[in-house]
C-alpha cells in the first residue's frame, strides 16, 4: 500500500505540518510529523484543502516502466545490441577495440575516444551494431535481475590455445539465462598453439553446437590481434541480427537502461544509457532510478554532442542530480513534478529499505565488536 509522511504530504501541499495533525486529532487520529499515513488518509487531508492525491502505482516504483512497455508499435528496424563476453584473458577487450577500428566514423575521427560502457559501430553499408562493454559487471545482473536485458546476442570469445574455461561456461549459461542467441569467436588464432578444433569439441559438452557439427551456433575463428576475419565476426553478427528482426519504435517517448554512471567533476553526475524504445533528446526530463533531472547534453562515446539518440543508442547524458544505479531502467516523463513526485517516492522507498536493513547491520557490528 501507498504510504506517505505527515511532514511529506504537508511539503507537498505546501501547507503546515501542525494544521495536518490539527485535522487528523479532530478526525481521532493522533499523529506525529514523521508518522506515516496510507493513501485514503493522505486523501482525506487533501480534500480538507480542496487538493487531490494522485496514487503513484507500485509498479512506477518497483520495476520502472519497461516491465509495463507494450512492442506492438515497434515496426522501425534497430541496431543489435551485443555483449561481448568469455574467460579472464580470452581478449574480449582487444576484440571490441579492433571491432571499433571497423567504424568508418571512428576512422574520420581520428582521435582519443573515451571509455563509456558501450558503443555503436556504424558499417560501410550503414549498418549499425551496438557493442556493450565490461561485460559481467554489475549492469548486466542488475538488469537481469530487473527483467530488463538489453542484450540481443552474446559473442562468446574462447581463446583457441586455452579451449573452455570457467567464465566461457558462466558467459554460456548467462546467454541461456538471457534468451540471447551465442554467436562463438575463437579467438587468437593466429598462435602456433591454437586448436579451434578442440574449442568446437569443447563446447558441445555444454550444449553449445556449432553448425559444422550439425547445430545452430555460428563459430568464427579470428584473431584480434592480427585482426583476423572481424568482417566474418560482423557478418555472423548482422546474420544473427536479421534472423531476430529485431525492431522498435522511435517515435515515441524514450525509455532504456542505464549501463553505468560516475560522478564527473567538472560535468557532475553522468550516466550512460542504452535507448530501448523511443527517442532521446537534449531538453526532455528524465528519470532514471531514483536520480531526475533536464538533460543537459547528449554525448556519444567520442564526446560529440548528439541533438537526439534513437533506439539501440548508447550515450552519456548530463543533467541528473544524481548519478543512477547500473541496470535501472530510465524514461522520459512529461513534466517535472512527474519526475519529482517519482523519485521522491523512490527515495522513501530506499530509506525504508536502509532504515530496516541498517538496523540489523549496526546491531550485528555492535555485538562483533562486543
Ligand atoms: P580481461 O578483461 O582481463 O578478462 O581480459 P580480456 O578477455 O579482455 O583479454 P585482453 O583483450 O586484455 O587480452 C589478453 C591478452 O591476450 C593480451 O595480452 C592480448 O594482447 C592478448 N590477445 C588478445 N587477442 C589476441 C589475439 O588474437 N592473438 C594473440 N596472440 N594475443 C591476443
Ligand atoms: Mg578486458
Amino acid at each position: 500500500p501507498d504510504v506517505i509522511t505527515v511532514g511529506d504530504l504537508a511539503n507537498r501541499m505546501a501547507v503546515r505540518g501542525v494544521d495536518i495533525i490539527k485535522f487528523l486529532m479532530r478526525q481521532g487520529m493522533m499523529m506525529k510529523i514523521n508518522d506515516v499515513i496510507d493513501s485514503d488518509t493522505a486523501e482525506l487531508v487533501a480534500d480538507e484543502y480542496g487538493m487531490s492525491v494522485r496514487r503513484v502505482s507500485e509498479s512506477d516504483i518497483e520495476t520502472g516502466f519497461l516491465a509495463e512497455a507494450d512492442d506492438a508499435d515497434a515496426t522501425t528496424p534497430r541496431a543489435p545490441v551485443v555483449a561481448v563476453m568469455g574467460h579472464v584473458d580470452h581478449g574480449k577487450t582487444s576484440l571490441l577495440d579492433a571491432l571499433r577500428t571497423t567504424d568508418v566514423a571512428a576512422a574520420e575521427a581520428g582521435g582519443i575516444t573515451q571509455h563509456i560502457g558501450a558503443y555503436q559501430v556504424r558499417l560501410k553499408d550503414g549498418q549499425r551494431v551496438t557493442f556493450l562493454d565490461t561485460p559481467g559487471h554489475a549492469a548486466f545482473s542488475a538488469m537481469r535481475a530487473r527483467g530488463a536485458n538489453v542484450t540481443d546476442i552474446v559473442i562468446l570469445v574462447v581463446a583457441a590455445d586455452d579451449g573452455v574455461m570457467p567464465q566461457t561456461v558462466e558467459a554460456i549459461q548467462h546467454a541461456k539465462a538471457a534468451g540471447a542467441p551465442l554467436i562463438v569467436a575463437v579467438n587468437k588464432i593466429d598462435k602456433p598453439d591454437a586448436n579451434p578444433q578442440k574449442v568446437v569439441n569443447e563446447l558441445l559438452q555444454h550444449e553449445v553446437i556449432a553448425e559444422s557439427l550439425g547445430g545452430d551456433t555460428q563459430v568464427i575463428e579470428v584473431s584480434a590481434k592480427a585482426r583476423t576475419n572481424l568482417d566474418g565476426l560482423l557478418d555472423a553478427i548482422l546474420l544473427q541480427a536479421e534472423v531476430m528482426d529485431l525492431r522498435a519504435n522511435p517515435d515515441r517517448s524514450a525509455e532504456g537502461v542505464v549501463i553505468e554512471a560516475k560522478l564527473d567533476k567538472g560535468r557532475g553526475p553522468v550516466g550512460t544509457v542504452l535507448v530501448k524504445r523511443g527517442t532521446l533528446r537534449r531538453g526532455d526530463i528524465v528519470v532514471a532510478g531514483s536520480a531526475w533531472g533536464k538533460v543537459r547534453a547528449l554525448l556519444d562515446e567520442r564526446n560529440a554532442q548528439l541533438e537526439e539518440a534513437g533506439p539501440a543508442m548508447p550515450v552519456e547524458i548530463l543533467g541528473l542530480d544524481e548519478p543512477p544505479s547500473p541496470g535501472e531502467v530510465f524514461a522520459v516523463v512529461d513534466s517535472e513534478a512527474r519526475a519529482r513526485e517519482l523519485t521522491e517516492y523512490r527515495h522513501r522507498v530506499k530509506r525504508e529499505k536502509t532504515q530496516a536493513a541498517g538496523g540489523a547491520v549496526s546491531l550485528a557490528d555492535m555485538m562483533a565488536k562486543l
